[in-house]
């Protein structure tokens, strides 16, 4: 017999028609003489009934012998469930498939954790999860995401197709390019001792895309990044990843503004809002004390350094005077903090390199701190009106470079707004997406230790045209063409028009980043001197697919919208990967262990 229809297709307009499903045993209850299993499919549950006055006695030990999950097939007619038994929460509620045959397909044992409850399994340990990552990926939520994230992804393809993309797919051994994150290399068979990188993303291939004269190019490109992991960060991940040419950074805007509406639309039949603001990285920073800043609430930064610039509060003033600045922020309805939580605070914010983190309680009319002592009356009213000070609030000032400053009060504002959150004070809703285009980041950033400068995004990022001069005199001050793509604090992408002139490539690489020519010329002569071949301006961005998904979802965690994750430590615990490899395979790689053989 083969499956007449799915399992959420069955309604009253099938009332008396035979009908066969097929599918697992979502759950087994014996009840009163009758036994009952739900069966489900991809699609969906009916409920069957095994009566044993109409079914020969074999069929019926059968059914009471079920075990969930086993694969089975299923023969009957269906009816109308009793009145008062319909089930709302399903859509085959109404009926029931009263069964003259049942074929077990399949037998399954006793399963590792249930699947078939929802409040159960979410708390199922999630190693146990990833290990049987089959069973998983059977829990509703769990289906669902995975099929969002394939409306998505087509989604995606028809939107780009229609804007005239080809789909060009770049190869995954690739050349190591040490510029980014820690590469992964696979060892060469044929050339001893040398080795292929994956790549970090396909950045260089689309930028030769568009010296052939692809102009639109884009790729659900599988990336390879070996860093430390996080909620957001796997070791291998997807881009939705774009190059164009003959365009500038609105092109760019315009066109992911249109595939963010179209993808939010299919997955979440949502209409936000084009185009999105944009906020400068100084103003983000200064603002939010972040480059991506979480806008769905305010509690924004706001800067003293004029107001204590003279005052007898020489943690504040000094600062000042060695260039640094003073900056607050109000935590509203924080007052009641205790003396525990803000020590707690003040070393978290101690562990981003905070000197301390001064603050005033405001409480029964009364500003309680250790440093008001020291605030003259102007100081304590420049305080109340800009922050807006009332009874209740809590007020934490950083005083620091200007960088350290903001980075140091941004993380306290998120933490403010999360122990806010968990009290129920700050509630923001599920469907909110407060989505905005932070540009102007600088074009490098230096790096003290190594005592050079390196890119902010990468070295093929294009400097602002009137910035150019400033590139050798004051690097810090030059700014890129770049752009992230930030949304409720998640950078979903960021991209960067690019350079174009090999000279001015040349420039950067040599001058800037101190690469010496030669490994400039080992590691970039190819493109370097493929621009010299007539290289169209050009530009691009990358998505991260995975946080994309993972945000239509509603879940922090990347791994609950990718089918097969890895853990934090870089392990899949289905495959048991990595393993070791044989001593025959090692020789063949010309590879040479030096670590201790693994028990
Ligand atoms: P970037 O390195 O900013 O840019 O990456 C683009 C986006 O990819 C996502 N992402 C990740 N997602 C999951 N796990 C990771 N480990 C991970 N790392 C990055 C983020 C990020 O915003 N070639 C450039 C793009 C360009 O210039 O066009 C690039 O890769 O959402
Ligand atoms: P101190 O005078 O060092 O005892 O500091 C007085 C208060 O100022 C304490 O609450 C410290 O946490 C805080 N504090 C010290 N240094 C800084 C700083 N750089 N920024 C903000 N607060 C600070």
């Amino acid at each position: 017999m083969k499956r007449t229809h799915h399992c959420n297709e069955l309604r009253p307009t099938h009332l008396g028609q035979a009908v066969t499903l097929t599918g697992w045993v979502h759950s087994r209850r014996d009840l009163g003489g009758l036994v009952f299993v739900d069966i489900r499919d991809r699609e969906g549950r009916t409920q069957t009934v095994f009566d044993p006055s109409n079914l020969e006695k074999a069929v019926f030990e059968l059914a009471s012998s079920l075990h969930s999950e086993s694969v089975i097939e299923v023969s009957g007619f269906v009816r109308a469930r009793p009145s008062g038994t319909a089930n709302a929460k399903i859509l085959t509620g109404e009926v029931e498939l009263v069964v003259t045959n049942l074929e077990v397909l399949n037998h399954a044992e006793v399963l590792p954790f249930p699947v078939d409850d929802p409040e159960v399994a979410s708390k199922v340990n999630e190693e146990l999860r990833l290990q049987y990552r089959y069973l998983d990926l059977r829990r509703p939520e769990m289906a669902r995401n995975l099929r969002l994230r394939s409306k998505v992804a087509t989604g995606t393809r028809v939107f780009l197709d229609e804007q005239g993309f080809l789909e060009v797919e770049t190869p995954l051994l690739f050349k190591s390019t040490p510029e980014g994150a820690r590469e992964f290399l696979v060892p060469s068979r044929i050339h001893p001792g040398q080795f292929y990188a994956l790549p970090q993303s396909p950045q260089q291939f689309k930028q030769i895309l568009m010296v052939a004269g692809v102009e639109r190019y884009f790729q659900l490109a599988k990336c390879f990044r070996d860093e430390d992991l996080r909620a957001d960060r796997q070791p291998e991940f997807t881009q939705v990843d774009i190059e164009m040419s003959f365009i500038d950074r609105e092109d760019i805007y315009a066109l992911i503004e249109g595939l963010l509406k179209r993808v939010w639309k299919i997955a979440l039949n949502l209409d936000i809002p084009t185009p999105f603001p944009r906020l400068s990285f100084d103003d983000a920073l200064n603002r939010f004390g972040i480059d991506k800043p979480d806008t769905r609430f305010g509690m924004e930064l706001t800067d003293f350094t004029e107001d204590f610039r003279q005052s007898t509060f020489k943690v504040f003033s000094g600062t000042i005077a060695n260039g640094g600045v003073v900056k607050a922020i109000n935590a509203k309805g924080l007052a009641n903090a205790t003396q525990g939580q803000i020590e707690t605070m003040t070393e978290y914010a101690k562990s981003f390199g905070a000197k301390g983190l001064a603050f005033i309680k405001v409480e029964n009319g009364e500003w309680k701190s250790p440093i008001v002592k020291f605030f003259t009356e102007s100081e304590k009213s420049a305080l109340s009106q800009k922050l807006m000070i009332e009874e209740g609030d809590l007020i934490l000032f950083a005083a620091d470079q200007w960088l350290n400053a903001c980075e140091i009060l941004g993380r306290i504002r998120l933490y403010c707004a999360d122990v806010l959150k968990t009290q129920g004070r700050l509630e923001i809703p599920t469907n909110q997406f407060n989505f905005l285009w932070v540009v102007e980041f600088p074009l490098l950033s230096f790096d003290k230790e190594q005592n050079r400068w390196y890119s902010s995004h990468h070295p093929f990022t294009a400097p602002v045209a009137e910035d150019v001069p400033l590139l050798k005199a004051d690097p810090k001050k030059v700014r890129g063409q770049h752009y992230d793509i930030v949304v409720n604090g998640v950078e979903l992408g960021g991209g960067s028009i690019r350079i174009h002139q090999p000279s001015v490539q040349k420039t950067i690489f040599e001058e800037i980043l101190q690469i010496p020519p030669d490994l400039v010329q080992a590691r970039f002569g190819y493109m370097l001197e493929a621009f010299r071949y007539g290289a169209p301006p050009h530009g691009g961005i990358a998505l991260g697919f995975d946080r994309m998904i993972a945000m239509l979802c509603n879940t922090p965690s990347i791994r609950d919208v990718i089918a097969f994750p890895k853990t934090a430590k870089g392990a899949d615990l289905m495959t048991d990967s990595p393993a070791p490899a044989e001593p025959k395979q090692l020789r063949d790689l010309h590879i040479e262990l030096r670590v201790a053989k693994k028990e």
